[in-house]
């Protein structure tokens, strides 16, 4: 693991796209990952699974130097070793870190070197943004309701959905999912910068880099990484990597 650095700002790409229908992406997946889709009965849900892990191997594949498939990624649990832990990049190839998130149709690859890095995005209408205001404040630590309640109503939704993709960023780059309560880790009100306010390690805040994101309308995002005192982002359009990197595309694939 790489020790902490308290100078540096980490590059960060992140990749944007839609779900795809299309079938020929479940080419550029290993065993593993054929098969659990396979498994989503849902058809929206296996689709956007496909898209992502055929995004992210495509990142991965030429930052790596290699065929997208020969990646090793490994979802083993550090806490129960069961099959649904923060995925991971085994090789071959430099030491790459990443990090998924949907919200809807929308996806977001994040990929980091040698650092860990969450990213997560939520939509601001539409059925998931019902689901936060039905939450209320409920996941927001003292200091971030006493923020909550200065806010007029017609804010209120939006400031959610930030709040919410601030801290599930950060518990995505720990790997700490949900299984810690959200009201733990407390960061910045909706209008600042977004930086993590709490949890405190002996005295001193983690060293946790926070960034916020300009996903299309009708979401927010944000990105974390640990162990880095900055963040230095660049989103990407995901759409064109995938548009035509299918096997059988004709596109040429790194090899
Ligand atoms: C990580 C988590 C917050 C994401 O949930 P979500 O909001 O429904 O979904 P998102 O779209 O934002 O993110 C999903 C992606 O997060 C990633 N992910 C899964 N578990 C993760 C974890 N522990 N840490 C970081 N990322 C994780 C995966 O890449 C997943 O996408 P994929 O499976 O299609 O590749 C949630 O799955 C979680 O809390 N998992 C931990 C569960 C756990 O560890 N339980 C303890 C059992 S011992």
């Amino acid at each position: 693991m790489t020790p902490p650095d308290p100078e540096l700002a980490l590059p960060c790409e992140v990749w944007w796209a839609q779900l795809s229908g299309d079938p020929a992406l479940a080419g550029l997946l290993d065993d593993t990952e054929r098969r659990r889709a396979g498994r989503l009965a849902h058809r929206s849900v296996r689709e956007r699974f496909v898209t992502a892990r055929a995004l992210l191997r495509l990142r991965l594949a030429e930052l790596a130097g290699t065929a997208p498939t020969a990646l090793r990624l490994d979802t083993t649990c550090l806490r129960c070793g069961g099959d649904h832990g923060k995925p991971r990049f085994l090789g071959p190839g430099p030491d790459l870190h990443f990090s998924i998130a949907h919200a809807g149709g929308r996806i977001a690859v994040a990929v980091t070197r040698d650092f860990p890095v969450g990213v997560d995005i939520e939509s601001v209408a539409g059925r998931q943004a019902h689901a936060l205001t039905d939450l209320g404040a409920s996941f927001l630590a003292p200091a971030e309701l006493a923020d909550y309640r200065e806010l007029p109503p017609g804010a209120r939704a939006r400031a959610l959905a930030v709040w919410w993709a601030r801290k599930e960023a950060v518990l995505k780059a720990t790997g700490a999912g949900l299984t810690l309560p959200m009201r733990e880790v407390t960061v910045t009100a909706p209008g600042d910068p977004a930086a993590l306010r709490s949890p405190r390690e002996g005295g001193r805040r983690a060293m946790v880099a926070l960034h916020d994101l300009t996903p299309r309308d009708g979401h927010v995002g944000c990105v974390a990484a640990v162990g880095v005192a900055s963040l230095t982002v660049t989103e990407h359009d995901g759409d064109e990597l995938l548009a035509g990197a299918a096997p059988g595309s004709g596109r040429t694939m790194p090899s």
